[in-house]
């Protein structure tokens, strides 16, 4: 039986996009330092946590024919949640490693970072690799959401590294996964362990960005392969007319899959977190502001529209973020008492029971449904898993109640009914759009360069997004020229800065001028599945998001 689609087999053939320089150059590229950086905020306490790695400048590589090259073996990690375009990180690391020297190896550690502490690993070689250009997934080696923090998990690592002569380590991943790639650089430094540390910005979530990193790769492919379901599902809608379909979009914290994919849609009404938290809006707040759209639409003999929620909506709601922190702690505190009990009805009881007043009567206005949601283990890095909160049903269940209000005092003469829709995981691993399949190879070429020039603590990126990708600008950015202090489990750590929707940004602005239209009208757009061929304008366009914030920047420069 043939495994590999048509699709598949012609897609492996194109060849991804790479900034000019290295187009013409290869890897005869040399840096040019640009001004030295400071951390995002509170620098006085991440220079003295980062002594030997903060203060470097943002780099940029020019043409050089004088570059010597030289022979490194590299180890690359693929961490967190999938997003695609990974497999072309690697493809292009690959080959900027064999294009500095034939005989540079990269190695695969398996199941996420885990892999560099345990010692799992594979040999990437081009049969291997071959197979997994322009594919969509992380299968080529796996992911994992193992942090590497302590100093143990860091001898660790070293020792692999060793073991097998690796000179430098590529973590592919989010925030999270690469603040503790700054611990890691950081670290080596500080022993003078000769291990170079080098980032790359993945997450499908579009939150790792900042005056650096335009955005972080995955979500352009991601958001547009949402975008063609709900187009689709928009389009149902208006033909049958009968039902209110409550979608939930992933992204743990930020919005931006939601908003970018309410921009590409125009649905009929959008929740964005962060205007939720800024407007103090409480649970009863979204309820009311959904049913009156609902009604305004039923008054015009419409039961039907799309509603879009983003996963990470419950811990923007204050009232439910306070819950949150104060079930983690009830959560920490009575640990041993809560697995003690047999069934999650007696584990919520007694987590109500010890939770403040306020606390325990939110807790207890939620479906037990979500009550137990709540109570579920947080991942590795202390989060909530919101993927696993049942958002959109939450909504469905509160908007419902508020018409029953309604209906009762003669307002609301409608119907509604409902479907509901949670897509997350259907987008992570899509074949990555040419934008993907383009940047992710430009940044896995990068990272090579990086290591070629001895940089460490470095993330790979490229700047000018949205151009062709002929006017991309690749470079470095030191990790530690994003980072700040937050409260992370009751302490003050030094963490990337993750990037929530900016209320004032561009993007935002443009969903509020439009959205009250979109409320009351049909004015769906279908964009259509993801296209790998034909005409650029349909194939190479980026996210409006990332058009409309580097509009912003160019004006400003
Ligand atoms: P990353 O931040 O690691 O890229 O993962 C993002 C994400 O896809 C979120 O959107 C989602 O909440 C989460 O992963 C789901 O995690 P899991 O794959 O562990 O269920």
């Amino acid at each position: 039986m043939n495994i590999v689609s048509p699709l598949t087999r012609e897609r492996a053939k194109y060849r991804p996009k790479l900034p000019r320089v290295f187009e013409e150059r290869g890897m005869y590229v040399a840096v040019k330092p640009g001004a030295s950086t400071k951390p995002y905020a509170d620098a006085d306490e991440i220079k003295a946590l980062f002594p030997q790695t903060l203060g470097a400048p943002v780099v940029t590589f020019q043409p050089s024919s004088t570059t010597k090259l030289r022979k490194v073996n590299v180890g690359v990690i693929l961490s967190g949640g999938q997003a695609p375009g990974g497999h072309n990180v690697i493809a292009g690391l690959f080959d900027g490693l064999k294009a500095a020297d034939k005989g540079n190896k990269l190695y695969g550690f398996l199941g996420g970072p885990s892999g560099v502490v345990d010692g799992k690993y594979k040999e990437l070689t081009s049969a291997i690799v071959d197979e997994f250009r322009n594919t969509g997934g992380f299968d080529i080696i796996g992911s994992g959401r193992t942090k590497i923090e302590s100093i143990e998990q860091f001898e660790k690592t070293r020792a692999t590294l060793d073991a097998l002569d690796i000179g430098a380590l590529v973590i592919v991943g989010g925030d999270d996964s690469n603040t503790n790639a700054a611990l890691l650089a950081e670290y080596f430094r500080e022993k003078k362990v000769a291990i170079q540390v080098i980032g790359v910005p993945k997450t499908i979530d579009g939150d790792l960005k900042n005056d650096h990193i335009g955005t972080s790769f995955g979500f352009d492919t991601a958001v547009k392969t949402y975008s063609e379901l709900i187009g689709n599902i928009c389009r149902d809608a208006n033909s049958a007319k009968k039902y209110w379909h409550f979608i939930k979009l992933m992204g743990r914290s930020a919005s931006h899959i939601t908003l970018e994919a309410a921009l590409q849609t125009h649905p009929n009404v959008v929740i964005i977190s962060e205007e939720i938290l800024a407007r103090n809006f409480t649970l009863r707040d979204i309820a009311d502001t959904i049913a009156r759209i609902v009604d305004t639409r039923a008054a015009q003999g419409k039961n039907f529209g799309v509603v879009l929620v983003p996963e990470g909506l419950v811990e923007f709601v204050p009232e439910i973020r306070s819950l949150i922190s104060d079930l983690n702690d009830v959560l920490a505190k009575e640990e041993e008492a809560i697995k003690a009990l047999p069934t999650l009805d007696a584990q919520a009881g007694l987590v109500q029971s010890k939770l403040g007043t306020a606390a325990a009567t939110v807790f207890g206005s939620l479906p037990a449904s979500i009550q137990k949601q709540l109570l579920m283990d947080r991942d590795p890095h202390g989060n909530v898993q919101v993927s696993l909160i049942e958002t959109e049903k939450l909504l469905v269940e509160l908007v419902a109640a508020v018409l029953k209000e309604r209906k009762a005092e003669g307002t609301f003469k409608g119907t509604f009914s409902t479907q509901r829709h949670f897509f997350g995981y259907e987008g992570r691993c899509a074949a990555p759009s040419n934008f993907d399949a383009d940047y992710c190879y430009s940044l896995g070429y990068i990272a090579a360069a990086l290591v070629q020039a001895g940089l460490t603590g470095y993330m790979a990126s490229v700047k000018n997004l949205a151009a062709p990708a002929k006017k991309w600008v690749a470079g470095g950015v030191p990790l530690t020229a994003m980072m700040n202090m937050e409260r992370r489990h009751g302490k003050s750590k030094p963490v990337i800065r993750k990037a929530l929707v900016d209320l004032e940004g561009t993007p935002f602005k443009e969903l509020a001028k439009y959205r009250d239209a979109w409320a009351l009208g049909e004015q769906y757009v279908n964009a259509g599945p993801i296209q790998y061929f034909g005409p650029p304008s349909v194939c190479d366009t980026t996210t409006i998001t990332l058009v409309l914030e580097q509009k912003k920047t160019r004006k400003r420069s």
